[in-house]
């Protein structure tokens, strides 16, 4: 996801027999959130999107750790807590900062994640939310050669991480924006890396490996590792009239449109709206927002077109792609600042789990070879 390459990215996807993704399979009971892909919404903990998502990331955090945490925080307690913790964490950037400049910026984070002791259990929920962003902006920042930036904890989580990132505040209307990302990611039923990390809690090996395992499963391309080569692609197209015979020659070489299409949504994804509002209030008219939009409309003709058995929709990385390049992030940084969203899903999911879960332990349909002989097998 970190060239901007003129070809889009290819994902070789396992076409095999049987239910190898779990469709329709119900994992866990839970309060937290609910996807309803045929009506295309997302309720959290008994609120749509919509209504929320214009909501600080604090009052969301309040939300979801309600009744699950071990204190009810409101969100004004909650900003305060999650900025002392921002501050420990900076205190746990060396020396690991230092060890992460061969990795990707999301396996930065997994290294740095990984210096969060799981002995420590005391607001354990609320340090893995606070240490996201002071780490993926030190990662990013080191990546520009640049120091890491204390962080301010008289500021909210949106605020501060974009000025840890540029090394000054910026306008509000950019962290708002952050802010809406941060809310509209921040939990969606039982997704790969939440069902991960509800999987790695249920074992009780603590709060910081199972967000930790969560983080690894969004990482991949199919997750949470798409909004880069969103870019990617928009750049590689170039300009309007080689949208329509560039998506073309994409669909045509079985390649995957990036943005598009997801496993439980069968009409448009309710955070690709949400998002796509959000960035047209921060650069209202602006030629790249126009252009994606083009590109939108086309991909979605083409995809019902050739796809007719299935609908194919814009999913929320692809305006995810267009927000989190008008606050400034690098395209490199995109699955760390998703990451700093869902951060909010994973603990509450897992705190969760702690509460009334079991192991998660199911069977697999053994297709090898019949048993034989010993001697038999030894020939
Ligand atoms: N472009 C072109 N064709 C597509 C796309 C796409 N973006 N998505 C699915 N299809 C096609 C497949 O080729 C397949 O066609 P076929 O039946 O002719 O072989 C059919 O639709 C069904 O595809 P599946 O892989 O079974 O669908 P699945 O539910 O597993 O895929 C996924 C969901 C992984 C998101 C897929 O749509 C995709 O790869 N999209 C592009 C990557 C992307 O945008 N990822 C971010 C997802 S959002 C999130 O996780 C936060």
């Amino acid at each position: 996801m970190t060239n901007s390459s003129k070809t889009a990215p290819q994902l070789a996807v396992d076409q095999s027999q049987g239910n190898a993704g779990l469709e329709g399979v119900i994992a866990a009971e839970t309060r937290l959130s609910h996807v309803d892909g045929m009506a295309g919404r997302l309720i959290l903990r008994g609120y749509d999107l919509d209504a929320i998502a214009d909501w600080r990331f604090e009052a969301l955090l309040a939300l979801l750790w309600q009744d699950l945490a071990p204190e009810n925080l409101n969100a004004a307690q909650i900003q305060t807590a999650l900025g002392k913790a921002r501050q420990h964490a900076f205190g746990l950037l060396d020396p690991l900062l230092g060890m992460t400049d061969r990795l990707s910026q999301v396996e930065a984070l997994r290294l740095l994640l990984s210096a969060l002791a799981d002995a420590q259990t005391e607001a354990h929920h609320v340090l893995a939310v606070a240490a996201v962003p002071v780490f993926a902006a030190a990662i990013a920042r080191r990546r520009q050669g640049l120091v890491p930036l204390q962080p301010d904890a008289s500021l909210g989580q949106a605020a501060d991480y974009l000025r840890m990132l540029h090394g000054k505040p910026m306008p509000e209307a950019m962290a708002k924006a952050l802010n809406t990302y941060m809310v509209t990611v921040a939990d969606h039923g039982m997704n790969a890396s939440t069902f991960t990390a509800r999987v790695i809690a249920s074992t009780k090996a603590g709060l910081f490996s199972a967000v930790i395992g969560g983080l690894c499963a969004l990482k991949g391309p199919l997750h949470g590792g798409a909004p880069g080569p969103v870019l990617d692609m928009l750049d590689a197209i170039g300009e309007a009239q080689c949208i329509r015979p560039w998506l073309t020659d994409a669909l045509a070489r079985g390649e995957r449109l990036m943005g598009f299409g997801h496993r439980i949504y069968r009409v448009r994804d309710p955070r690709a709206d949400v998002l796509k509002a959000a960035v047209a209030n921060l650069r209202d008219g602006s030629g790249r927002i126009r252009f994606a939009e083009t590109v939108e409309a086309e991909a979605l003709a083409l995809l019902s077109e050739k796809k007719p058995l299935r609908p194919l929709q814009t999913n929320v990385e692809y305006y995810t792609a267009l927000v989190l390049e008008a606050v400034g992030f690098p395209r490199e940084s995109f699955t760390n600042v998703f990451a700093a969203g869902r951060m909010a899903g994973w603990t509450a999911h897992v705190l969760e789990q702690d509460r009334t879960g079991r192991l998660i332990r199911p069977q697999s349909r053994y297709i090898g070879p019949a048993p034989m002989a010993s001697h038999a097998a030894a020939s």
